[in-house]
């Protein structure tokens, strides 16, 4: 072995006998360490660990090339980066080199080969060998187990968003991209969690993380926010977040499981109005009994007052001063019979028979007769009507009956001034011909709204109306297994949407 005089790369020496401490250090060193001439690769100095590495006698060290040293696959790649570091102009190269050496388990070295000057004219070349064989392995299972992680999240079709603490996207997996409407790469270090979310929710979910109130430090469970989809949606959700933390156990970031809670508020609003239709039809089915009872009741006395004021009233002569009583208290056993008829058929006492109806003709007689009223005269009536509607089979006049007390209602509503749109269309999906009609007036609070198919519910002043006009609109409507359905959109109005099946060939109505 040579003698090895200081390295050109040297940068700071303030001792003379540096040289041998230097070679005492090399020589008891973990790494192992050869140097040898670039074009034999014969060696001029190896330490102990590289005696140990390669599994070659010290003695024979001084015999042989680095190159034979370190087997076939090792010799190919040493060579070449020799043969890089004498043609790139560098003084240092490092390259990853696999040995397959004799009674050794392979190993996976990161070797640096560095250009030395000994003397102007002399070159050697120093490989510096650290054994990184464990670290690759261990690096290959973390690769791995998180190879394994992100396919398990980043593929769920639950949401899962993790940011940095400055709000940073970085992680948005397909269940996330999906409900976001982000792609991974247009989110990832993109986008901020500030951007996905309402007002300043983000804010609000750090202060709830940052205190212990809310299902732990560093956790807050189940909180309801809106987020704003790509497509300026706004989806309600509940979201649980947790603080990521570094190995020092700071804040790193946070994650957040979202739930879009859509699904489950339809349910929940369907379900309720489920309950109130089974509340008002049971409501419907008492008040049916009782007011059949009592209409029945009165109809044979009623019969009578008619009958026997009919027969006085003719008998009067013109000029009898109690003639005017007389017919007074006909024409109101007249209107008694209306009420206890509309009773009769309010508790379907009634039978009536049923023949296909076109609703847009329904809908046109039903406007000609209550077009001539006073009321209507500043209020403009725009038809919308399909061109071709599907008959539908029912009873014509109580369909009739339906339309006129909706138009009076919506008349009544806009006290004189306004457009009434009456629109008819075919609802293929649901197999349903609907009529809407929309009014210009106030609308409806919602305990107004409750309780409309209520009997006798008016808000109207007393003699004005009875209440009974939308009750009795139902129970016809629901007689012919059709719907009303009632919303106030947020611009104001009313719209009221009566719905009837269209009978198909299969499933005559009886
Ligand atoms: N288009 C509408 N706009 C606002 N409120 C309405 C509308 N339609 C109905 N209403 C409300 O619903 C209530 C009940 O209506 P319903 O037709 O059953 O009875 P009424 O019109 O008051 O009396 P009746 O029809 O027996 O003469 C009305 O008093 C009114 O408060
Ligand atoms: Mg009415």
């Amino acid at each position: 072995m040579g003698r090895m005089k200081p390295g050109v790369a040297e940068a700071f020496s303030a001792s003379p006998t540096l040289d041998k401490v230097l070679r005492a250090a090399v020589a008891g060193w973990d790494h192992a360490l050869a140097v040898f001439r670039p074009g034999t690769g014969r060696l001029v100095y190896a330490n102990g660990a590289f005696a140990d590495l390669t599994g070659i006698a010290p003695d024979q060290l001084a015999k042989t090339t680095v190159f034979r040293c370190l087997g076939e696959e090792g010799k190919r790649q040493a060579r070449a980066a020799v043969t890089e570091l004498s043609g790139c102009g560098h003084s240092r190269v490092t390259s990853e080199l696999q040995l397959a050496l004799p009674l050794r388990s392979p190993r996976r070295l990161r070797a640096t080969f560095a250009l030395l000057h000994p003397t102007p004219k002399r070159q050697l070349i120093s490989m510096h060998l650290v054994d990184v064989t464990e670290w690759v392995d261990r690096e290959r299972v973390l690769e791995e187990r998180l190879g394994f992680l992100s396919g398990v999240i980043g593929g769920a079709l639950e949401c899962v968003v993790a940011s940095r603490m400055d709000g940073q996207i970085l992680l948005m997996n397909r269940g996330a991209q999906l409900l976001f409407g982000y792609s991974e790469e247009e989110a990832v270090g993109r986008k901020y969690i500030q951007d996905l979310f309402e007002g300043d929710t983000s804010h609000e979910v750090l202060n709830l993380l940052r205190s212990p109130s809310h299902g732990g430090f560093g956790v807050v469970d189940r909180h309801q926010a809106i987020l704003i989809a790509e497509s300026r949606e706004r989806i309600p959700v509940w979201m649980s977040i947790h603080t990521l933390r570094d190995a020092a156990g700071g804040e790193a970031g946070t994650v957040a499981y979202v739930h879009d809670m859509r699904e489950t508020l339809e349910i929940e609003r369907r379900l309720e109005e489920v309950q109130m239709q089974l509340i008002h039809a049971d409501k419907m089915a008492s008040l049916g009994k009782l007011a059949a009872g009592v209409a029945h009741e009165i109809n044979n006395p009623l019969g009578g007052i008619l009958l026997f004021g009919s027969l006085l009233l003719e008998d009067m002569d013109f000029s009898d001063p109690r003639r005017e009583d007389m017919d007074r208290i006909v024409q109101e056993a007249r209107r008694c019979r209306e009420i206890v008829n509309s009773l009769l058929d309010f508790s379907h006492q009634k039978k009536r028979y049923q023949e296909p109806v076109d609703l847009n003709a329904a809908v046109e007689q039903c406007l000609s007769l209550l077009g001539n009223k006073a009321v209507f005269y500043n209020i403009s009536v725009a038809l919308e009507l399909a061109e071709s509607l599907p008959v539908i089979i029912g009873n014509p006049s109580q369909i009739k009956q339906v339309f006129t007390n909706i138009v009076t209602n919506a008349v009544d509503a806009m006290e004189g001034e306004g457009t009434l749109t009456v629109r008819s269309r075919h609802a293929g999906d649901t197999g349903e011909v609907v009529v809407a009609f929309c009014d210009t007036g106030p609308g409806m609070p919602a305990n107004v709204r409750n309780r409309i198919f209520d009997p006798f519910f008016t808000t109207k002043e007393p003699g004005k109306g009875t209440g009974l006009g939308l009750s009795l609109s139902y129970n016809i409507i629901r007689g012919h297994r059709g719907d009303i359905r009632v919303h106030c959109p947020p611009g104001g109005g009313t719209v009221f949407e009566v719905a009837l099946p269209v009978v198909t060939d299969e499933e005559p109505v009886a």
